[in-house]
């Protein structure tokens, strides 16, 4: 018979849970069996993300890969179905990634060549090269200096007659404040499409990210590293029907079969292209991966946010060290932990310090390079520095630690501890 026992790894030794071995019977033979688990040894540096897939999430997209139809088919439905009851949403259209979503969300707008999209700074440069593929001008707005998200008192500032998108980010998996940026939008008569690829699981005033009750579209990204996986993978949900249609056409090259939107029939062979769009298509074995993780989401939330509250709890009496801040009307997803260091108080550099931290198998990163400041942005769009100073200043102090669902407490610990040496 196989038993489970608890171990912990302390100075190369093996431990036994002491009630574990106080109902072994006298002369039993007693064989332990070590999987290469990171709880016990860590084989690998810690990562400042990770996937959580487990055994029924393999064995889903076993089962499709054994099937008969592989790409997109049934599952992909009942992944957009599942999406839909999670959020809330009336419609959702999965895809190949999260910057796909965001091409295929803008093109579904019809939005003339020249318009302007305003978007925030602190984000992957995804959230506004996605105007640009639609022949658009992206528009930065500076961000809060609490939450990190884009401020809506600086969207209106920089709001004009030809504004016709907003695309504000949900930073680290904090929902913006969407009722002022709705507001905005309603007043300028413009499109919202939400970029929640950080915030799957995240609530907003109660509602579930993803309902868009405050926008026109929102996005998901289904990347490693994000709340839930499918390896590459997106989403866009919303409660408009045309759009809905419209992105379905957009992500399998606009062509229709639907007869009430074809100009003739020759028959049962017979499409037509109506729009100029993309192969955008998820495969089903990456959708049975999606409905699989979809069911864990809220216990991924959970630990990450048990990790946050560690962290929180560690750091909030080191002087240096500035802990994100959350909302008291959202519940963040808590995609990254990201803290603010006051680099210019301590004995190293981030690059230093990162260097320091590699050497003890922690590995980091940093979120964001203000967008602005990319070479191809201030080359071909004007941007420069100063454009977006709350962005710059955070960039300049901003550092993720480790964060992800498997991530044990002791690996928890083990990062506190070596920050605090570091830096305390
Ligand atoms: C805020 C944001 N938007 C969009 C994307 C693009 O998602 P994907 O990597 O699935 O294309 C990312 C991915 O990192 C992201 O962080």
């Amino acid at each position: 018979m196989r038993k489970t026992f608890i171990t912990k790894l302390k100075q190369g030794k093996i431990e036994l849970d002491k009630k574990t071995i106080s109902q072994l019977k006298p002369g039993e033979e007693l064989k332990v069996t070590i999987e290469p688990v990171r709880d016990i040894v860590w084989d690998k540096a810690i990562p400042y993300g990770h996937q959580n897939v487990e055994e029924d999430d393999i064995n889903a997209v076993v089962g499709v890969l054994e099937s008969d139809l592989i790409t997109q088919g049934p599952k992909a439905l009942e992944f957009e179905k599942k999406l839909c009851e999670y959020t809330k949403a009336k419609y959702a259209v999965v895809c190949s990634n999260g910057t796909a979503a965001l091409h295929l969300a803008v093109k579904a707008l019809h939005l003339k060549e020249g318009f302007e999209g305003i978007t925030t700074p602190n984000t992957f440069v995804a959230s506004s090269n996605c105007i640009l593929y639609n022949n658009g001008r992206p528009v930065f707005a500076d961000i809060e200096r609490d939450t990190y998200n884009i401020a809506p008192e600086v969207i209106k500032k920089k709001v004009t007659e030809k504004t016709r998108v907003i695309i504000p980010v949900d930073f680290a998996g904090q929902p913006c404040d969407m009722e002022k940026i709705h507001k905005i939008a309603r007043e300028h008569d413009c499109y919202i499409i939400r970029d929640a690829c950080h915030s799957i699981g995240s609530t907003y005033k109660g509602g579930k990210t993803g309902n868009c009750q405050y926008s026109d579209m929102t996005v998901f990204s289904f990347h490693p590293v994000k709340n839930i996986t499918t390896g590459e993978g997106g989403a866009v949900l919303t409660n408009d029907k045309k759009l809905y249609e419209r992105l379905k056409l957009l992500r399998a090259h606009g062509i229709t079969r639907d007869r009430e939107l074809m100009e003739q029939d020759d028959g049962p062979w017979y499409y037509e292209m109506i729009d100029l769009g993309f192969n955008f298509r998820i495969t089903d074995f990456q959708c049975a991966l999606g409905i699989s993780q979809l069911k864990k989401l809220d216990r991924f939330m959970q630990r990450r946010r048990e990790i946050v509250n560690r962290y929180n709890k560690a750091f909030k009496d080191i002087r240096v060290i500035k802990p994100p801040f959350e909302k008291a009307d959202v519940r963040s997803a808590y995609h990254l932990y990201v803290i603010q260091i006051e680099f210019d108080k301590i004995n190293y550099s981030r690059a230093e310090l990162m260097k320091e931290l590699e050497k003890k198998q922690i590995g980091v990163m940093v979120h964001y390079i203000p967008v602005h400041l990319q070479p191809f942005y201030q080359k071909h769009y004007g941007t420069k520095k100063g454009d977006c100073p709350a962005a710059e200043e955070y960039y300049s102090k901003a550092l993720s630690l480790p964060i992800y669902p498997r991530m044990t407490d002791n690996q928890v610990e083990y990062v506190i501890k070596n920050m605090i040496e570091l830096l305390g």
